[in-house]
């Protein structure tokens, strides 16, 4: 079975601050919905409103068009990787894994482990303690323990954000190809957007308690809806010039209407960004194929812009 998610008009306060405002998505059954924003924004309340560790002020959440909003976690068939993994310190690996099958009941216990650990590469590492394993190991016990009992919603916060780069890269092409295996919905919540442009079907990016835009991620980086999301989006922030938002790579230098005065230069695998600022005092970021001075003086003009209704 796969499901689909639906969050209508969900709001959730602590205290006097509004963490959801009014927020509506609907995922579809099989999606992977990647949830991006800034550090605070609200993206682990999310998950866990729809895991049902927390309740929303108004508002209602609905799998497969049931109402499941007064549900607790264990009726809701969804399984959550938490940001630090919530992994059991005290336990080997296989004793994590079994947890939530012996709290269930569930016959077949070593087969069901077997099975999962050797999908997710840890069947030689089963009868460690989880403190004497790798941070990427940790987070395929993680993944291994939320998926052992067939959930059919998926919800990942942050599941890679303590593993280091190289690792990453490739946890994350695992994550993408298990999820094709399974055929289930991902909500993937992170603040890296490589990550969310690599395994996002759709990028929902949080700002003030709701999306702020639903897209491809190519869409938000080639067609912000908001200056907001044209400069949160993108290794380098949107460049504004008046209601005019451009990309670094989107000008020709050398000559055209506006002029910059370089800050500094950086070179990054092979491509020069250059700082600068416009004869009003606009800071810009463009890309360039070498490298200028400090104070020196370039002309350039758009060859491609967003427009925004009012000036930024
Ligand atoms: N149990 C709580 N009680 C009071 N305030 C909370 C609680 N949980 C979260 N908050 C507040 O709600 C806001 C959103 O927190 P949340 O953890 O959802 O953000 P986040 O987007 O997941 O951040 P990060 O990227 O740092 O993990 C923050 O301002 C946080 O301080
Ligand atoms: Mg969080």
């Amino acid at each position: 079975m796969v499901v689909k998610l639906e969050l209508r008009n969900v709001t959730k306060s602590y205290g006097k601050t509004k963490v959801i405002n009014d927020l509506s998505i609907s995922i579809e059954a099989g999606e992977f919905f990647v949830v991006l924003g800034p550090s605070g924004t609200g993206k682990s309340t999310l998950l866990k409103l729809i895991v049902g560790i927390e309740q929303p002020d108004s508002g209602k959440i609905l799998i497969d068009g049931k109402d499941v909003t007064r549900l607790p976690p264990n009726k809701r068939n969804l399984a959550m990787v938490f940001q630090n993994y919530a992994l059991y310190p005290n336990m080997t690996v296989y004793q994590n894994i079994a947890f939530p099958l012996k709290m269930h009941r569930i016959r077949n216990i070593p087969e069901k482990v077997r099975s999962i650990a050797d999908k997710l590469n840890i069947g030689e590492i089963l009868s460690k303690k989880v403190t004497q394993i790798s941070g990427g190991q940790q987070q395929r016990v993680a993944l291994a323990r939320a998926i052992v009992r067939n959930p059919t919603l998926f919800l990942l916060d942050e599941p890679l954000s303590n593993l280091d780069a190289r690792v990453r890269y490739s946890a994350r092409g695992e994550l993408k190809k298990l999820q094709q295996d399974l055929h289930q919905t991902f909500v993937f919540v992170t603040h890296d957007q490589k990550e969310a442009e690599a395994l996002g079907d759709r990028v929902g990016v949080l700002h003030q308690g709701t999306f702020e835009q639903i897209s491809s991620y190519n869409d938000l980086y080639n067609d912000p809806k908001t200056p907001w999301i044209g400069d949160f989006v993108g290794d380098y922030p949107m460049n504004f010039v008046g209601s005019k938002g451009f990309r670094p790579e989107w000008v020709e230098l050398g000559q055209g209407e506006y002029k910059l005065e370089i800050d500094s230069s950086e070179n990054v695998g092979g491509i020069y960004f250059i700082h600068g600022k416009t004869d009003d005092g606009e800071s810009l970021i463009l890309k360039a194929d070498r490298r200028y001075k400090i104070g020196e003086q370039i002309r350039f003009s758009i060859s491609k812009f967003k427009q925004f209704e009012a000036s930024v």
